[in-house]
């Protein structure tokens, strides 16, 4: 159970433990939905008007109406803290193309979107990743065709970041044809001859607002060569330093991939000097 129990849901604000949905809410039923997760620092939503467009765009691929303005998302997404007096926390957004009142693949014209909100903690990196990095397994990236878009349809996320899991690892880094796509829960750097490289954005990954911001911060070092490029799996598996990003992660070092030490097997310059980057560029917002 979270300290933060004022959640949103269809116009209503409410206690987590009152809030219902239907039993035939697609979202319940087919995975139909999209979702957002928005770190806040202090009181500031990291790049909401990055994630409010990323949201647009996934809810625009399928069909979903957006049932918000820009400024109608900031507001709720204000008193969203506001009720639940939170700061340093991420807001978990998820709309669903809502409930026909049955069970039917054909979409129905007239349905109206299921709209949740709620508060999640965001906890500090642990010192242990600090120090010693994760580590990850690689596997087939077996998911759909379409993963720029922020659907909830998870499973196969799920069950990939299980296998990690089951290993003891932090993150499963996927692999389609021969290139490294994303990870199941976060997007991917690696330094291939002292160069930072990331997969592009395409369909095979979710344009990550901490890949973009961390591409920035990576493009501000002087000494630091980046590239948007295709990365092998075998490139990767030269990597002198592996680097994962997300939302509720920010910028984790992999110091272990399927049980190699990547590099010296400790986390590496590069990510340290990131690491301070993000930190700096978040403590403006941090009273
Ligand atoms: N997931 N790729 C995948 C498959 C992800 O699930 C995520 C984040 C990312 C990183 O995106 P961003 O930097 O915008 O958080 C990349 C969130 C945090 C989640 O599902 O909880």
């Amino acid at each position: 159970m979270t300290e933060f129990n004022t959640v949103f849901l269809n116009g209503k604000w409410l206690p987590a433990a009152d809030a219902q949905i239907s039993v035939f809410d697609r979202g319940f039923l087919f995975g139909d939905g999209i979702y957002e997760v928005l770190p806040v620092y202090g009181h500031h939503l990291l790049r909401l008007d990055e994630h409010l467009e990323r949201l647009a765009n996934s809810l625009d691929e399928v069909a979903i109406r957006n049932p918000y303005s820009q400024q109608e998302w900031r507001e709720l997404f204000c008193n969203l803290l506001l009720q639940n007096n939170a700061e340093n926390c991420a807001i978990y957004l998820q709309i669903t193309r809502g409930s026909s009142g049955g069970r039917d693949h054909s979409i129905p014209s007239d349905i109206e979107p299921t709209v949740f909100a709620c508060v999640n903690p965001l906890p500090a990196m642990p010192d242990s990743v600090k120090e010693n990095g994760v580590s990850a397994i690689s596997r087939e990236d077996i998911r759909w065709h379409r993963c720029h878009i922020k659907a909830i349809t998870l499973l196969a996320n799920v069950l990939l970041k299980e296998e990690g899991s089951a290993e003891g690892c932090n993150e499963t880094l996927l692999v389609r044809d021969g290139n490294v796509s994303e990870g199941a829960s976060s997007n991917v750097f690696a330094l291939i001859n002292n160069v930072l490289v990331t997969p592009p954005k395409g369909p095979e990954l979710l344009p990550g607002i901490t890949r973009d911001l961390v591409l920035e911060l990576a493009r501000q070092q002087p000494d630091l060569a980046v590239e948007e490029r295709i990365l092998t799996e075998s490139e990767l598996r030269t990597a002198t330093e592996i680097l994962i990003t997300s939302s509720t992660r920010e910028l984790y070092p992999v110091t272990e991939l399927d049980g190699k030490a990547v590099g010296n097997g400790k986390p590496g310059a590069v990510w340290s000097t990131l690491f301070a980057a993000y930190q700096a560029y978040k403590a403006q917002f941090q009273a």
